[in-house]
Order: C-alpha cells, then structure tokens, then sequence
C-alpha cells in the first residue's frame, strides 16, 4: 500500500488504499467503495478509471513514452521482428533462440485454415468489409479447433496464441484475394512471418511475389508499432469479454469489432480518405483544418488526437521517419505525403490543437506506408488488428492467470421513468 485517500460522505470518513505501480503511477483503490458506502463511481469513456493491474505495457502520456514489458519502443527499430515482440508480449521475456524456434515451427505448422473454412470465404459478396470478414473467421475458428477451448498448461496456451497469430494472417490475405477474385494463395512453409503474409497477399500461381528486405523490415516495424497500447478500447473489449471466460477466439473476434470503429483502428483509413480528399481539390488543407476545429462540422482531424498521449505519440514519430525513408528507396511519390506533412505543419501551428495536446497518432503516417507497400486501404485496420493481436492474446492470458479475477461487469446510474405502469395496446393513445 502507497498511502491512504479520506473520503467524507455524509459526514462519515471512509478511508481507501492507495496503489502505486512501478513507475508511480497512482490510483485509489475503491473496489469495496459501494459496499462500505453504497455509492458507485461515475466515470463515462474510464478516463480516470483503472479496470486492473497490468505488467504488460507502460505508456506516459505527458512524456511520450511507450515501453513494452520495460523496453523503450524505440529499441525495436534495428532489425524489427513481429515474431519476438508477440512473444514478450505474451511471456513477459524475450524469447530464447529455442524458445523462438519452437514458436516459429508452431506459426509454421498452423498457417493454414481448415480447407472448409475456404467456403466461408465464399459466402461474403466481394464488396465485404474486410473487418466483418477477419471478426467472423476468428469467431469460426472456434469450430475448428475445440482442443483449444480449455487451455490446460502454459504449453497448450502456447499452441493456440501461435495458431491464432499465424492464422489471422492467412485469413487476411484470403479475404483480401476474395475480394479482388484471385485464387487462394496457400502459405509458404519457408517464409517468415511478414514475408509469407506478403506471398499470400501478392503471389499469383505463375508468379512468386519477391520480398523487399526493406519492405519487410517496415512492414515488421509497423506491426510492433500496433502489438500493444494497455487498456485501449479493443483491449478492453477483450478482457471483457474474456473475463467471462469466452475462449480465446471468441474474445479476439470481439477485438476486432472494437478496433473497427473510426475513433480506434478505423481512423487509419479515415486518414487516408481525408488526404485523398484533400489531394483530389474538394477542400485545402487549411479549410479542412478549420472545419475540424468547427464543432457544429462533427468533421476531425483524422489521425490527431490521443486520449492518453498529451505530447507526440512515439509511435506517429518513428512512422513518420519510415515513411520518410521508405518512399523515396520503393520509388515511390506519394502527394499525400505532403499533404500530411502539411497538415501536421499547420494543426501544430495552431492554437486550438496546441492547447488541448492534440498530436499526431499512428494512423497518421502508417496508411502511407501500408500504401506504398501495396496494401489497399480497405485493409488498413486489417492490417492494425494482426499487430495488435499479441496485445489481444497478452492481456486475454495476464487475465486468466490472475487470482481471484471477477467477471467485468460496470454499473451505471439510472436515469430513466420511476415506476410506471403498463398500458394495453388498444387503450394506448
Ligand atoms: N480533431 C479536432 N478536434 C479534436 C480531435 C481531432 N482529431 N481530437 C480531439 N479533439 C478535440 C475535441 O473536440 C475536444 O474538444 P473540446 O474540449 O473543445 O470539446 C478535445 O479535443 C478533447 O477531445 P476528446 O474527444 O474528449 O478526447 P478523447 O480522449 O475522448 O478522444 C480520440 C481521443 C483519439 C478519440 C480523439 O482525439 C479523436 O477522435 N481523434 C481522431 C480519430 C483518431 O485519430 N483516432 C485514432 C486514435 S490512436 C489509435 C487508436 O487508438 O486506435
């Protein structure tokens, strides 16, 4: 216990703990709050509220820090590796060279879906949603593989964390190939992770994609970027659902939901559709700008904005250098690059983004990356949610192994009709 906090109520002093975590932060520990005094917190969007106790990822707002399982986000930018950021994510250590082996034959041996499950795929129209697909798919995985549901050791956890990583992919690259009617391309035993993802995006039968070892260490790069963000909202959705001890398919399913919406994953595309708006003439920078700044426009700043960032997100930092390097070696000139550079130079002039800490996020450079890459923007919360899915299985796990753990269930304040009666249909007016 770090120290005590006096409430008074009603003239009555009731005293609760304190808890600090391992960088200070602070919070007052009220789960027997309604017990002892009958009244609950109010807290609409959890801005203030801590839903557990997490050792999985630390984020300072205010200094913008992002650190996962202690290590400085920055640390990952030489030779980036997806595969060994999931696993500290999930294990809280990096892997050994055997246990990377074991992990990295394991993603191998799972990369395939279930023949049948190709029919599923089948049955959505062309013009599907990707992130409709990708939730229902996770969702069915649950059909195929019941030997996942009770998750007897760690090792068997193991097996299904590495069958859900290595699959989403493969499930992500078929909806993708789908909806642009080309064959299924099957995963390539020989690959690794971000390579074969690639493959099964772009092969065609008569003609192997090749890899860009660049392209690969960007693409590696923008997944660590996405792996983890603690109790962001399509974390939370997974521990929710989760802690009513939904299998670990199920909950992801329910992640992907979550991280669909425009405010959360979504915003990478809604970036890329305001740049592309503004680069095709039907409004400047400047008047986009304004109009984002006009409440009565219900129109954002796609890609500013962070609920927990109040400084640069690191994450938009090390995304813009990407951008700014990878580019020009692919090739590639993109005028919505400028525009986005523009954007940021004019919000950051300004004193309604300077006052309320509105920075660049990281959908804000990651969709002109994905797209020079070559990933339509359809697929660009896609791609955020097979980052993020290592975030997903960590806290799924971190919560199943926590003692004691209750099923999350918030309470509210009603504030509809006091009792009233129930009046038949035909004396209804
Ligand atoms: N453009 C214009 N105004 C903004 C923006 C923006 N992008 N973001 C926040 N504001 C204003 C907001 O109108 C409010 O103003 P006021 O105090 O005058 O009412 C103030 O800033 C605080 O905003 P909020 O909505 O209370 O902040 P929040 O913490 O609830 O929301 C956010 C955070 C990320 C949803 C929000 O900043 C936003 O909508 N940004 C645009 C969407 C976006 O880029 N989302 C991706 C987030 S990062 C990746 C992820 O989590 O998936």
């Amino acid at each position: 216990m770090a120290g005590e906090a006096t409430l008074i109520l009603d003239g009555q002093e009731y005293r609760f703990p304190i808890r600090e975590g391992t960088e200070g932060e602070r919070a007052i520990d009220i789960q027997d709050l309604r017990a002892r005094t009958g009244h609950i917190t109010l807290d609409p969007g959890y801005g203030n509220t801590g839903s557990c106790e997490s050792a999985i990822t630390f984020i300072d707002g205010e200094q913008g820090i992002l650190r996962y399982r202690g290590i400085p986000i920055e640390q990952f930018e030489q030779a980036p590796n997806f595969v060994e950021v999931a696993w500290l994510l999930i294990f809280g250590h990096l892997p050994s060279a055997e246990e990377y082996r074991i992990f990295s034959e394991r993603l191998t041996a799972y990369a395939n879906l279930d023949e049948s499950m190709k029919h599923h795929f089948e049955g959505f129209p062309r013009s599907a949603p990707p992130m409709a697909i990708l939730s229902a798919m996770i969702n069915a995985l649950s059909c195929f593989h019941p030997d996942f549901f009770e998750l007897e050791d760690r090792d068997h956890f193991q097996a299904a964390a590495a069958g859900l990583i290595s699959k989403i992919r493969t499930i992500a690259a078929y909806a993708y190939r789908h909806s642009v009617g080309r064959p299924y391309i099957y995963p390539h035993p020989g690959q690794r992770y971000v390579p074969n993802f690639l493959h099964m995006m772009f092969s065609q039968p008569y003609a192997e994609y090749v890899c860009d070892p660049i392209v690969k260490d960007a693409l590696n790069l923008i997944l660590i970027l996405h792996a983890d963000h603690e109790q962001n909202c399509s974390t939370s959705t997974v521990r929710m659902v989760g802690s009513s001890q939904a299998n670990l398919f199920a909950s992801c399913a329910a992640g992907v939901c979550a991280l669909w919406g425009p405010l959360h994953g979504g915003a990478n595309v809604a970036v890329l559709e305001m740049l592309d708006r503004i680069h095709r003439g039907h409004i400047s920078p400047e008047d986009y700008v304004r109009l984002a700044k006009d409440k009565d426009s219900k129109v954002r700043l796609m890609g500013f904005g962070h609920r927990v960032y109040k400084n640069f997100d690191p994450r938009a930092r090390m995304l813009a250098n990407v951008a700014e390097k990878l580019l020009p070696t692919l090739g590639v000139r993109d005028p919505l690059l400028d525009i986005a550079r523009r954007l940021e130079e004019i919000a950051l002039e300004d004193p309604y983004f300077v006052d309320r800490k509105l920075y660049p996020n990281v959908d804000f450079y990651s969709g002109i990356i994905l797209r020079a890459i070559g990933i339509p923007t359809n697929m660009f919360t896609v791609m955020f949610a097979i980052g993020r899915l290592p975030g997903w299985i960590a806290h799924w796990w971190e919560q199943a192994q926590t003692q004691g753990n209750r099923i999350a269930r918030p309470r509210q304040i009603y504030v509809g009709p006091g009792v009233t009666d129930h009046v038949p249909r035909e004396a209804r007016v």
